[in-house]
């Protein structure tokens, strides 16, 4: 009897440590696909990528030597950061990144990304403290959604062709310490930044209409703001008016009526 219930606790643990190491290998087998996927999915006319990562040879470490591609340590294939500064590279933000699930930073400037950032960016680079997409032709609006990247230190947007306003979410960030969206075509009030983050007005250079601490105060939109709130105001209190007038002819009996007009008119 104790010999079986020994036997049955060994083939527990022996199944727990397979699961294990199952995990651990699925977990790099996803590393190496995301950078797959990223090869599969961005334009390269330069071949950096496709000299360089050559999935043939699949040695413990091997991605680590590719360009571009830096691991937590070097035979280990998971990846940390993803560098592609100037690379020449073309196309949508490359989503299969979504896979380096232990990725912490990433490089995309100075190359020709162009199309959407991903509004569900947050999923994408999860644990991201550092998020470069300067000097792309990226377009549309900044994601809402990159207020959810909880551990950014640095987010870089500049130089690109992004519109609309700034999602005032993003001082949500609390881990910012620099910002930059100078050269876009960006309108609005900019986002009240804590104390951490040293945002200053050349990381707001360049954009058509943004306003608010540090550059220029948004008087405009507030004046015509509180000239709308006079103007309901003066309406409402008319209505009420014309309402109870209304109400009072109809309601009232009329001797009270003429009585209160005759009043007035004395
Ligand atoms: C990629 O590199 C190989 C040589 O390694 C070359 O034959 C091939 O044409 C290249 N692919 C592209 C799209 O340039
Ligand atoms: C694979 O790469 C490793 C490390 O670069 C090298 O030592 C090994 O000889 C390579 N194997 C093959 C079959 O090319
Ligand atoms: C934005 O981020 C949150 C949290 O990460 C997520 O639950 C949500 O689905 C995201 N929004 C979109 C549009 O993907
Ligand atoms: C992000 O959204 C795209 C579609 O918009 C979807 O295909 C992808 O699976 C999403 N990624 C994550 C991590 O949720």
């Amino acid at each position: 009897m104790e010999l079986w219930n020994r036997v049955l606790s060994l083939g527990a643990a022996g199944f727990l440590w397979a699961l294990l190491i199952c995990r651990v290998i699925d977990c790099l087998e996803t590393d190496i696909n995301c950078l797959k996927t990223i090869k599969a999915s961005v334009q390269d006319p330069l071949n950096y990528l496709n000299y360089s990562w050559n999935f043939d040879n699949s040695t413990e470490g091997f991605i680590c030597r590719f360009t571009g591609v830096d691991c937590w340590h070097p035979d280990e294939n998971r990846v940390l950061n993803l560098k592609f500064s100037d690379m020449g590279l073309k196309g949508q933000f490359p989503r299969g990144i979504e896979k380096c699930e232990s990725l912490a930073g990433l490089d995309l400037s100075n190359n020709e990304f162009s199309g959407p950032i991903p509004d569900n960016i947050s999923k994408i680079v999860k644990y991201a403290t550092s998020l470069d997409l300067s000097s792309n032709s990226f377009s549309g609006q900044i994601p809402a959604n990159l207020s959810q990247c909880d551990y950014l230190n640095s987010l870089r947007l500049d130089h690109n062709q992004l519109s609309g306003q700034i999602p005032a979410e993003l001082s949500l960030l609390g881990r910012l310490k620099s910002f930059s969206v100078a050269n876009n075509l960006l309108m609005g009030p900019v986002p009240a930044f804590g104390p951490k983050a040293s945002v200053t007005a050349d990381d707001y250079a360049n954009n058509p209409g943004l306003c608010g601490a540090p550059l220029s105060p948004c008087t405009a939109k507030k004046s015509s703001s509180a000239t709308i709130i006079v103007a309901l105001a003066i309406g409402g209190v008319t209505l009420t008016a014309i309402v109870i007038a209304i109400g009072m002819f109809f309601y009232l009996p009329h001797d009270v009526v003429l009585s209160i007009l005759k009043e007035r008119s004395k």
